[in-house]
C-alpha cells in the first residue's frame, strides 16, 4: 500500500483570496492559474497495518510539529474518505532550484493527495482528486492539472462542486514565467492567516469580491484568443488589487519589500520601452514576471541587473500530477 506522486506548483493569474469555509477550504471567489514546469514536490506515502502512528519526513528530515499537524489533519480527511484507520509514513521532497523562497503548499498537498489516495487504491477521477487536494491547501486543487487551470468556487455547502479543471493544456500556449527571488529575511504572514484577516477586517474586500469575476472572464477571453497583452494587463491589476485589500486589513499586511517595488517599476519601464512584460505577486515579497518566450532572455538579463534580485528562474507551463512506479 505504497505510492509516489509528483506535483508541480502553480502561479495564480486570478488570485484565490478569502475562504467562505475554513474547514473545507471553500473559496470566496473562483481563480485561475498556470501550472509551472520547474518547481515540484515528490511525495511517497505508505500505509501499513504494522505502523502505530503517522510519520512525516520533509526534505529528508522529520517535519516540524506545525507541518505535521497540517499534513496529519489532511491525512485524516483522506482516511475518512477511504474508510480506513491505517497509519502512514510520508516522505516528501520539495525540489526547487534554490534553497529558499519557492516551497509551496500547492505542489505539496497536490502530491500528498495523489500519493495517499493511490496508496489506498482509491480509483479517483481528476475532479475527485482536485476536490480532495483542495482540503489540504486551496491552491493545491489547481496543481492536479497541467497548463492553464480554473478553480470554480462552487455553490454547495459541502464543497462537492468546488474543484479545478484544465482550460488549456501546457502545450497549447507557451508563455514565459520568470520567478524573481529577492533578498529577504522577514518572517511572513501565511496565506491562510493573511486571507482570513483580510476577509474579516478589510473595508476593501467587498471591492475585490465585486470585481474578481469580471477579471476572471477577461483572463479567460485573453487565453482563448492567445492575447498576451490583454492577459498581462488584467493579471497585473488583479494581483495589485489583492494586495490593496490586505493594506486595508487590521492590522495591515504588507508582503512587499523594497526589492519588490524595484521590480514593479522595472517592469513598467520595460513596457514603456516596448517590451511586453507583466508581474504578479503572491503572499510574499517575490515577484513572478510574465513575458513572451521571444523576450524571455532580455527580460531575464534586465531583472538580474537589479540590486536586490538574487536569482531569476525561467519557467514555462508544466504538466499535472504524475505517478512514479
Ligand atoms: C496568494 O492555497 O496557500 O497564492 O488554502 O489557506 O492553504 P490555503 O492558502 P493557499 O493560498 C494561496 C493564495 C495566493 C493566491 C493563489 O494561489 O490563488
Amino acid at each position: 500500500m505504497k505510492a509516489t506522486a509528483v506535483a508541480n506548483t502553480n502561479i495564480a493569474l486570478i488570485k484565490y483570496w478569502g475562504k467562505r469555509d475554513e474547514t473545507l477550504f471553500l473559496p470566496m471567489n473562483s481563480s485561475l492559474s498556470i501550472t509551472l514546469d520547474r518547481f515540484f514536490t515528490l511525495t511517497t506515502v505508505e500505509f501499513n497495518e504494522s505502523f502505530n502512528k503517522d510519520i512525516f519526513f520533509l526534505n529528508n528530515i522529520p517535519a516540524s510539529e506545525k507541518e505535521e499537524n497540517k499534513v496529519f489533519n489532511f491525512l485524516n480527511k483522506v482516511r475518512q474518505f477511504a474508510g480506513t484507520s491505517l497509519y502512514a509514513r510520508i516522505y516528501s521532497e520539495n525540489r526547487v532550484p534554490t534553497a529558499a523562497g519557492f516551497a509551496s503548499s500547492a505542489s505539496g498537498f497536490a502530491a500528498l493527495a495523489a500519493a495517499s489516495t493511490r496508496a489506498l487504491d482509491l480509483q479517483l477521477s481528476e475532479k475527485e482528486l482536485s476536490t480532495i487536494a483542495r482540503q489540504g491547501s486551496g491552491s493545491a486543487c489547481r496543481s492536479i492539472y497541467g497548463g492553464f487551470v480554473e478553480w470554480q468556487m462552487g455553490m454547495q455547502i459541502d464543497g462537492s462542486d468546488s474543484f479545478a479543471k484544465q482550460i488549456l493544456s501546457e502545450e497549447a500556449w507557451d508563455i514565459s514565467v520568470l520567478s524573481v527571488l529577492l533578498a529577504t529575511e522577514q518572517k511572513k504572514v501565511s496565506s491562510t492567516e493573511g486571507m482570513k484577516r483580510t476577509v474579516e477586517t478589510s473595508p476593501f474586500y467587498p471591492g475585490w469580491l465585486s470585481t474578481v469575476e469580471k477579471d476572471l472572464i477577461e483572463v479567460k477571453e485573453a487565453i482563448r484568443y492567445r492575447d498576451f497583452e490583454r492577459l498581462g494587463i488584467v493579471v497585473e491589476s488583479n494581483s495589485m488589487k489583492m494586495h490593496a485589500t490586505m493594506l486595508g486589513a487590521n492590522p495591515p499586511i504588507l508582503y512587499w519589500q523594497s526589492g519588490t517595488i524595484d521590480v514593479i517599476h522595472h517592469i513598467h519601464k520595460l513596457r514603456l520601452s516596448g517590451t511586453y512584460a507583466y508581474f504578479t505577486i503572491d503572499a510574499g515579497p517575490n515577484v513572478k514576471v510574465l513575458c513572451l518566450p521571444k523576450d524571455e532572455k532580455k527580460v531575464y538579463e534586465s531583472l538580474l541587473s537589479l540590486a536586490d534580485v538574487q536569482e531569476v528562474i525561467i519557467c514555462h507551463p508544466g504538466s499535472g500530477i504524475k505517478y512514479l512506479e
